[in-house]
């Protein structure tokens, strides 16, 4: 439909996207190859019937093993390169990219080969396909917040490529104030502040809190719930927070897309956006996340302006190329 063409075509930003969230089976068994590593699966088919997620457990407990073909320079260039390609076919000008360096510091890839490959398919990307695109480092909130820090010590050497820091994985047991401390470490080094606030949690309204007023993020990733407490949504628009919604992942994690949360958001005036969150594992990039929405909850053309502009407003862009888009 138009519609869906719309969803595709709009020039957007996306801000809710884990590189290592992009791997396809084909690109899976192309590095396994190259890495002399045998898997599990030997058809794409095989690899995709293990994608039966019913919580972000299940969705976790496929994602981290899969990354295991991850090991040098090259493979990540070829993981992000291949998703900013993707995403540029989706109408994507600008995307803000969560990595989790923690999943392969901890089994022993160095940190400098995973920045370094990442880094290379940015600058390639700004020159071939006219997409800027910045990294944000994600802690893993399941391992310990000193081993956050040492991470965050890490990256100082890189600062310059990496505009702000989040936090995902399990929220269950790890609520943000674990990380308090990393993140006012991280924001004195000069670091923009965000943290996931998942959307299956039972008392995520109370993590949703904490990160508005204590901690003092600059963005929420999910965080859907909000809806939950008016006064919260209220403070949120106040300090002009943007929300990164993920429709379809929010499908597989919960079996359904909160449409009604995000369209509440949306007419609240909030800073809501959509992205695509896994898009490998989910089956969808930020175009077919935006037409999913659209079809879910009968939104109009100017619905989906609506939200490619809140794209752009809530994305971490210097307000003068942030204003060249609006
Ligand atoms: N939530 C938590 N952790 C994650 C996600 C997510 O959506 N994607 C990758 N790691
Ligand atoms: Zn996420």
């Amino acid at each position: 439909t138009d519609l869906a063409a719309l969803a595709h075509g709009l020039p957007k930003a996306e801000l809710h996207l884990h590189l290592e969230g992009t791997l396809e089976p084909e690109l899976k068994f192309a590095l396994a190859e190259r890495n002399g590593i045998e898997l599990a699966e030997t058809t794409v088919e095989q690899v995709r019937a293990t994608y039966d997620f019913t919580d972000l457990t299940s969705f976790l407990a496929v994602y981290y093993p899969a990354m295991q073909v991850l090991q040098t320079a090259d493979d990540f260039h070829d993981l992000a390169w291949a998703y900013l390609q993707k995403a540029a076919s989706q109408g994507v000008v600008h995307a803000e990219m969560f990595f989790d360096p923690q999943a392969h510091t901890s089994r022993g890839v160095p940190f400098s080969e995973v920045i370094g490959g990442y880094r290379r398919a940015i600058v390639r990307a700004e020159r071939e396909l006219g997409v800027s695109g910045e990294l944000i480092l994600c802690f893993l909130r399941d391992f310990s917040a000193e081993y956050a820090m040492a991470t965050l010590m890490e990256a100082l050497a890189y600062k310059p490529w990496i505009l702000g820091v989040g936090l995902d994985s399990d929220e269950r047991g790890n609520p943000p104030e674990k990380f308090a401390a990393v993140f006012a470490r991280a924001r004195q080094e000069g670091f923009l502040l965000t943290m996931h606030c998942d959307i299956d949690q039972v008392g995520s309204i109370d993590n949703i809190r904490t990160v508005l007023t204590g901690i003092a993020v600059d963005r929420i990733d999910h965080g859907t719930n909000i809806v939950e407490d008016p006064s919260l949504v209220a403070l949120a628009i106040e300090k002009g927070i943007g929300f990164t919604t993920c429709p379809v992942s929010n499908s597989f994690v919960t079996e359904q897309m909160k449409a009604d949360e995000i369209v509440q958001l949306l007419r609240a005036g909030a800073k809501v956006t959509v992205n695509s969150d896994d898009p490998a594992y989910f089956g969808g990039y930020v175009g077919d996340n935006y037409a999913a929405l659209a079809a879910q909850a009968s939104l109009s053309a100017a619905d989906l302006v609506q939200l490619a502009r809140n794209s752009f407003e809530a994305s971490w862009l210097t307000p003068a190329r942030r204003d060249a888009y609006l």
